[in-house]
């Protein structure tokens, strides 16, 4: 019972109970270890501001009424309400956009309308979803990259019968379960640099020198012996991560882990791997056994990321972008504006994320178990007639889908309530690899075809799929050249709440990308 309850760090619990709204039962939920962990019920105000506690950077601070929780990890249960009032207290437009879940086009915060500064919303909400690491960040459009860059982004767990029977199974301790948003920052001198990209930045994305691990740098989890259960995302605005762990063996030897689950909740059957790519937007859910290192460091593993596009000059164009000031800097994708070698590791360097240092309590491992949940194999809905989207790169324009630079009020194409689609999207050969993301639906991956670098070698089908695309996808990541053929699922699990034409947006999770106008609108009917 214990380990199920609410710990922060330090072991207070968090007296949580009477702030329960009164259609949800209360726990069990896991020990997320660690962090300020906060029901989704409980909140009855977000509230997104700057703080000078931070040096300017942001934060959400959930309002428990009476109590305030900053940088709060949610938690809740499949089916559980979120009723709270969102407040900017930012200088400039902003939105809270609950990514993966399945929402109405009003409650899903995609920018469609941003809440202004010094503007309240009202958000209200059942989670749909199937138990797994969700996340929300800010998405109005033009300024999503600086504010989640300048630390918008919260975790939201979600929880089920079949999650907790996991955590049985694997006779998780106390702090040995964690839920972990991994960015990177420039760091230089021990502090943060602000967000000033690049025109060169703007086509590549923003890439830092040191992973952030919650917020923090060098983080370190005390963890004890047995399963330790992580639940990650990549919040980075454009790094891809090849995670890896490592022993504290002489040679710093590769630690094996299992896959449990992706963006949308636990796999069928757990995969044993050494590696696994992560892109912006996309999470894991691995189990690793610690019982034979004192140290394991979490690490992105060196890899080819094969940006092949060259030359470009961006700009941030969103009109908008001239009447609210910057966060934190004067210039946004500034011409000639240089990078600094001593605080830019390049897209694919190594780069240390964190560890976790394993203390001699806990007990051995016990056998993972053959079934994790009862997710169907994928399967193509029979005599659907794909629907093509090509990823594209103009010298001038930068990186767009189907040569269209996005606009808010263009529909690219809408779709029947309900309907089974097969989307088939291609990468194009001078490209880089995009991590896609789709709002409101997940969906499956049936196959990829012509991929060539690092990915080709983790492939694990016929079809040519990597270990991550066996799950429930909101994002996915198409290496150049490739051709991806995705099943996704219109139905929405709600009908009679989402009635009327529905409008979502399918964008590229790099966010200088997402901002430079590389995403399209979609209206479900
Ligand atoms: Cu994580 Cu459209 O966003
Ligand atoms: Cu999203
Ligand atoms: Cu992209």
């Amino acid at each position: 019972m214990n380990r199920r309850r609410f710990l922060v760090t330090g072991g207070a619990t968090l007296a949580v109970a009477s702030t329960w709204g009164c259609t949800i039962r209360p726990g069990p939920y896991p020990d997320l270890h660690p962090g300020a962990v906060v029901s989704l019920s409980a909140v009855r105000r977000l509230i997104v501001e700057r703080s000078e506690a931070l040096s300017g950077r942001c934060r959400y601070v959930a309002d428990l009424g009476g109590r305030q929780v900053a940088r709060p990890l949610l938690v809740a249960r499949r089916g559980e309400r979120f009723d709270a009032i969102i407040e900017n207290r930012l200088p400039q437009p902003t939105t809270v956009h609950f990514h993966g879940l399945a929402l109405a086009e009003a409650q899903d915060g995609a920018g469609f309308d941003a809440i202004a500064p010094g503007a309240s919303k009202a958000l209200r909400f059942d989670v749909k979803n199937r138990a797994g690491l969700y996340w929300f960040h800010p998405h109005p459009h033009g300024f999503t990259a600086e504010q989640v860059h300048a630390g918008l982004a919260g975790l939201l767990v979600v929880t089920d019968a079949e999650d907790e029977a996991l955590d049985a199974a694997l006779g998780l301790v106390t702090g040995n379960r964690l839920a972990l948003a991994v960015a990177d920052a420039r760091v230089a001198s021990g502090s943060l640099r602000p967000y000033t990209p690049s025109d060169e930045d703007c086509l590549h994305g923003w890439f830092g020198n040191r992973a952030l691990a919650n917020g923090a740098l060098d983080a370190r989890y005390p963890v004890s012996i047995g399963w330790v259960r992580l639940q990650l995302l990549n919040a980075s605005n454009a790094r891809g991560l090849l995670l890896g762990f490592k022993g504290n063996g002489r040679d710093g030897a590769g630690v094996p882990f299992h896959l449990l689950g992706t963006d949308g909740g636990l796999l069928a059957a757990p995969i044993p791997l050494e590696e696994v790519f992560l892109y912006s937007g996309e999470r894991v859910d691995i189990a690793i056994d610690v019982s034979v290192r004192r140290e394991i460091a979490a690490v992105s593993l060196a890899f080819d990321p094969r940006h092949q596009a060259r030359g470009g000059r961006l700009a941030h164009r969103h009109p908008a972008r001239g009447h609210f000031p910057p966060l934190s800097a004067e210039t946004v994708c500034a011409p000639g504006a240089a990078r600094n070698a001593a605080d830019f590791l390049p897209d694919g360097g190594e780069l240390a994320l964190f560890k976790l240092n394993v203390s001699g309590a806990g007990k051995p491992a016990p056998a993972l178990p053959a079934r994790l949940s009862s997710l169907p194999e994928a399967a193509e809905p029979a005599g659907a007639t794909p629907r093509r989207m090509r990823l594209d790169f103009d010298e001038r324009l930068g990186f767009l889908i189907d040569q269209t630079p996005y606009r808010l009020d263009e529909i690219a194409f809408s779709v029947g309530r309900g309907a089974r689609e097969v989307w088939e999207i291609r990468n194009s050969p001078i490209s880089m690899p995009h991590p896609m993301h789709l709002h409101g639906f997940s969906f499956r991956v049936l196959r990829r075809q012509a991929t060539f670098g690092p990915a080709r070698r983790l492939a694990i089908h016929g079809s040519g799929r990597l270990p991550t695309d066996l799950g429930v996808k909101d994002t996915v990541v198409l290496w150049p050249n490739e051709t991806l053929w995705l099943a996704v699922d219109f139905a929405l699990p709600e009908e009679a709440a989402f009635s009327g034409r529905q409008r979502y947006m399918f964008h590229c999770h790099n966010l200088e990308h997402e901002d430079g106008m590389m995403m399209r609108n979609l209206a479900v009917l």
